[in-house]
């Protein structure tokens, strides 16, 4: 189809602008096809930019399927808009869906949060993803899928920009002390062995998110950085994702974990069983819970959400 075959011609040549004729003489059609072909695009809300004498060029943040290249064994799903990913790798699953999915839009219209809570998912601004795969593993392991699933976070952005990110206990990535994603890690399990069927992780990552409205403006912030372009970042968290998901076992996830955690030391508040700690943060066990010194002695955190003096 020709518009698949423009996007992803525009998609592989993002640095410079390809001119009507060229690509009429790519495809073998007229250059009024191909300009129908833009026109229909543009129409469905990928931003193309038509430069007079030079030709068309993708706006530079604008995520195509073309951008994300997977192992054979991961089969791609690509929304322009979606209400969410983690919705529709649910629906997948209920379809059969047996492989593993990496699900990912440019936009989502219902995005989820962790606790019922909602996630600002604006086009082409932010990375928007969910992965589901098929461990050997059972309920009780999902919670350090989620602490893998922040390393991986740390992992892609430290890969290709010079930002500094942190961990904070339990899967929300910070940098300077803001939050710029978050995770939301869901299972089907058996319900009689408790083993795990499919886990979805979802993650949303804010990559040049200029607006945040206003019950999360002054906790949220966005990556923002020049050097880098969100399809490198979806391409890099991928990687690292898809990596992390293949060796959970693998020592070097908690001790990465660990270094880039910005809790560990610091002064932390949390509800447990409907009453209010205050305490230390002071270490990281190996399945991901988080020590805590508290004035009524040593806490151990599984599950849940702190609050952390930054
Ligand atoms: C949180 O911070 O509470 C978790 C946010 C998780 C957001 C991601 S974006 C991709 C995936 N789809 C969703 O609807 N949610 C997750």
């Amino acid at each position: 189809m020709l518009k698949e075959d423009i996007l992803k011609e525009l998609s592989l040549n993002r640095n410079k602008s390809l001119s009507g004729q060229e690509l009429a003489e790519k495809f073998s059609v007229s250059r009024n096809a191909v300009w129908k072909a833009v026109k229909a695009l543009q129409a469905e809300g990928v931003e193309i930019n038509a430069v007079t004498n030079k030709g068309y060029r993708l706006g530079e943040n604008v995520l195509t399927k073309f951008d994300i290249s997977l192992p054979e064994n991961v089969k791609l799903y690509f929304y322009d808009s979606i209400d969410s990913t983690n919705t529709q790798a649910k629906r997948l699953l209920a379809q059969g869906l047996s492989e593993n999915a990496f699900i990912a839009a440019n936009e989502q219209t219902a995005g989820r949060g962790r606790l019922g809570r909602s996630f600002y998912s604006p086009k082409n601004t932010g990375i928007y993803y969910s992965y589901v795969f098929h461990p050997k593993a059972n309920l009780s392991d999902a919670v350090f899928i989620t602490t893998a699933a922040a390393v991986s976070v740390v992992r892609a952005i430290e890969k290709i920009s010079s930002d500094k990110p942190k961990i904070k206990w339990v899967n929300d990535v910070y940098v300077a002390d803001k939050k710029i994603c978050g995770i939301l890690t869901e299972a089907v399990s058996d319900f009689e062995s408790g083993a795990l069927e499919s886990v979805i992780v979802g993650i949303g990552i804010n990559f040049n998110t200029s607006y945040f409205p206003e019950d999360i403006k002054n906790k949220a912030s966005s990556l923002n950085d020049s050097s880098i372009t969100r399809a490198a970042l979806l391409q890099a968290a991928a990687e690292e994702l898809i990596k992390v998901s293949e060796d959970l076992e693998n020592s070097d996830i908690i001790s990465d974990y660990r270094s880039h955690s910005l809790v560990i030391g610091k002064k932390i508040t949390f509800f447990k069983n409907g009453k209010e700690y205050k305490g230390i943060a002071k270490a990281i066990d190996e399945s991901g819970a988080l020590i805590v010194e508290t004035a009524d002695g040593i806490q151990t955190l599984n599950s849940g959400e702190i609050s952390v003096r930054l």
